[in-house]
């Protein structure tokens, strides 16, 4: 009997290619940019499952030009880029990869709001430039950040995550705004309080994004909330990119609205709008909140773990639309 053919779409481990081709046939996209769409259609023709990341767009045009696709097993917790009620009105299964990174990327939204509020990048820069003189009182100054107010916008595991190490680590006061409301057991273990959207950008000293992208939460950041937040603020993006209008802070950053952000997402990544480019007053990553070996092979090894277990016994591990 033949094997089932699936396309890994991006670069992987070899352990993680070597498992799945003990399963499949696997037609495996090793290139550093990924697949345009006409191209991954071609390439998904015959195929039955797909190994994804957030860079593939699995929307209804190709579902229809991909009959026999029966998996997209996405390496990566969030899925803005599946069109998931396509996905199940083809009888197409889409996973991802949640809990596996969950800790690893509250850390990364402590890195960056450490480095962002204490201007590690910037001086960093200035060293290496030739550019210190002397030690003086006011140099690199930045924000406080134990004591301080946590704000945090979409409470998931990510977000208590975060909660939790500002709580617990840094003793600052956390608040949070969700669309939902934590139980009283679970606002305790974060130590955090529910404010509405309006408390929440007018008290954080330091306010990290952790919620899922969709329609919804759309330039859920723009010069309007940003126009409520304190001067002194700090902007944290570990979410996903179009959660923030990106020309709309850059702007308030070169005016100094707000005093600094961190960003590791950005609205067209790969590409960075230019004005972010220019302004000094912001941390800039390539999405690599989860970016720890140990987590992506995990991520991986989920992923690869879903694509075997559905098209080998009909079970996958975390189905989005089961
Ligand atoms: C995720 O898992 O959603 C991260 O952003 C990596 O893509």
């Amino acid at each position: 009997m033949s094997r089932p053919s699936i396309l890994v779409a991006r670069p992987v481990f070899p352990e993680i290619l070597a498992l799945l081709r003990a399963h499949f046939e696997v037609d495996h996209h090793d290139g550093v940019d990924a697949l345009p769409p006409a191209e991954l259609v071609a390439r998904l023709q015959g195929k039955v499952g797909a190994l994804t990341t957030g860079s593939e767009r699995i929307d209804a045009a190709l579902l229809a030009a991909c009959p026999g696709l029966k998996i997209v097993a996405n390496m990566a917790v969030g899925f803005n880029n599946f069109d998931v009620p396509a996905m199940t009105a083809h009888g197409v299964l889409a996973t991802n990869t949640p809990d596996v990174l969950t800790e690893t990327t509250a850390d990364f939204g402590f890195a960056l709001l450490m480095a962002t509020a204490r201007r590690v990048c910037e001086s960093e820069h200035y060293l290496r430039a030739g550019q210190w003189k002397q030690w003086r009182y006011d140099l690199f100054a930045g924000a406080e950040v134990h004591g301080s107010t946590l704000g945090i916008l979409g409470m998931g595991r990510i977000g208590q995550g975060v909660a939790k190490r500002g709580a617990h680590g840094f003793g600052m006061k956390v608040i949070y705004h969700n669309r939902s409301r934590l139980s009283p057991e679970l606002e305790a273990e974060c130590r955090a309080s529910y404010v509405s959207k309006a408390e929440l950008l007018a008290q954080a000293d330091h306010l990290v994004l952790v919620l899922p992208y969709s329609a919804e939460s759309h330039h859920a950041i723009g010069a309007a909330e940003i126009a409520q937040m304190k001067p002194t603020a700090t902007l944290i993006n570990i979410a996903r990119g179009g959660i923030v209008d990106d020309a709309a802070l850059a702007l308030a950053l070169r005016e100094r609205r707000i005093a600094a952000a961190g960003l590791d997402v950005f609205e067209s990544e790969p590409r960075v709008h230019p004005d972010l480019l220019t302004v000094p007053n912001v941390v800039l990553t390539p999405h690599i909140a989860s970016a720890t070996v140990k987590t992506r092979l995990a991520m991986a090894r989920l992923a690869a773990d879903n694509l075997i277990g559905f098209l080998t016994r009909g079970q996958a591990l975390t189905p989005i639309n089961p």
